[in-house]
């Protein structure tokens, strides 16, 4: 069925030969991002900041709900205060919330409850996701929420990356504390917590590898 309302597909194709080249050198580039977890306080103009989050807001949704609300704190006052809140439930999730087996899993990463970097990054992004839409009182659906708003943050670590700055994939469990310091609307609950900002000075990254494609990738052919 064809509507009325579709356009033209504009995107871009290449030649099989500029495809591969491509794919190889976007993949090349994305297997050098990583996440930080000690940020430099040097300001970054907002515009960057509007730039990398619109890329996230064309990401696809479920029923092209875009089920997702960006709020990003420059505030030192708001800053200060999440970190508090933030710390308060870390402190609990690693003197007893966690289990063992996580608190061994995490054990190659050196992190703490201790979240310097909550007030030192220059932005914090809280992503909000949209569990229903809201407008003027009335209530209607969103489709695959979870899954929307998961693909939304892949495209804005991506464009953090691409900008040259850098971020931490952030969740103080349980986040609620967000939506009320944001006092953001009944329908939102606080998905993930983004500090981004260039890297503090000589900032080293635990030594991870990355699991081959065999481990990752099964074909059918
Ligand atoms: C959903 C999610 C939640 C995460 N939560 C935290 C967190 O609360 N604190 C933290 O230091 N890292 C957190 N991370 C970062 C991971 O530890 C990190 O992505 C992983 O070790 C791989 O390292 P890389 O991102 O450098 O490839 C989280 C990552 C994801 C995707």
């Amino acid at each position: 069925m064809v509507s009325d309302n579709f356009i033209p597909y504009e995107g871009v194709t290449y030649s099989p030969e500029e495809t591969a080249k491509r794919s190889q050198s976007y993949y090349d580039y994305m297997d050098k991002r990583r996440t930080v977890r000690a940020f430099s306080a040097k300001p970054i103009d907002k515009k960057i900041i509007e730039n990398i989050l619109m890329t996230a807001s064309s990401a696809p949704s479920g029923a092209h709900k875009q089920p997702w609300t960006f709020c990003v704190i420059s505030n030192a006052d708001l800053k200060a205060k999440i970190k508090v809140a933030a710390e308060k439930e870390e402190y609990d999730s690693y003197n007893g919330r966690m289990s063992e087996e996580w608190l061994e899993a995490l054990a190659p990463f050196g992190t703490d409850w201790h979240k310097p970097f909550l007030e030192i990054a220059p932005y914090l992004i809280i992503v909000f996701k949209k569990a229903y839409d809201l407008k003027d009182g009335v209530k209607s659906k969103n489709y695959y929420v979870n899954e929307s708003v998961g693909i939304a943050v892949g495209f804005l670590l991506s464009a953090i990356h691409n900008a040259g700055l850098v971020s931490l994939t952030h969740t103080p469990s349980p986040m609620n504390f967000l939506q009320k310091i944001l006092n953001r609307p009944e329908n939102e609950r606080a998905f993930l917590l983004i500090p981004v900002g260039y890297p503090a000075a000589d900032i080293q990254v635990p030594d991870i590898e990355r699991k081959p494609a065999e481990e990752v990738i099964v074909y059918y052919e």
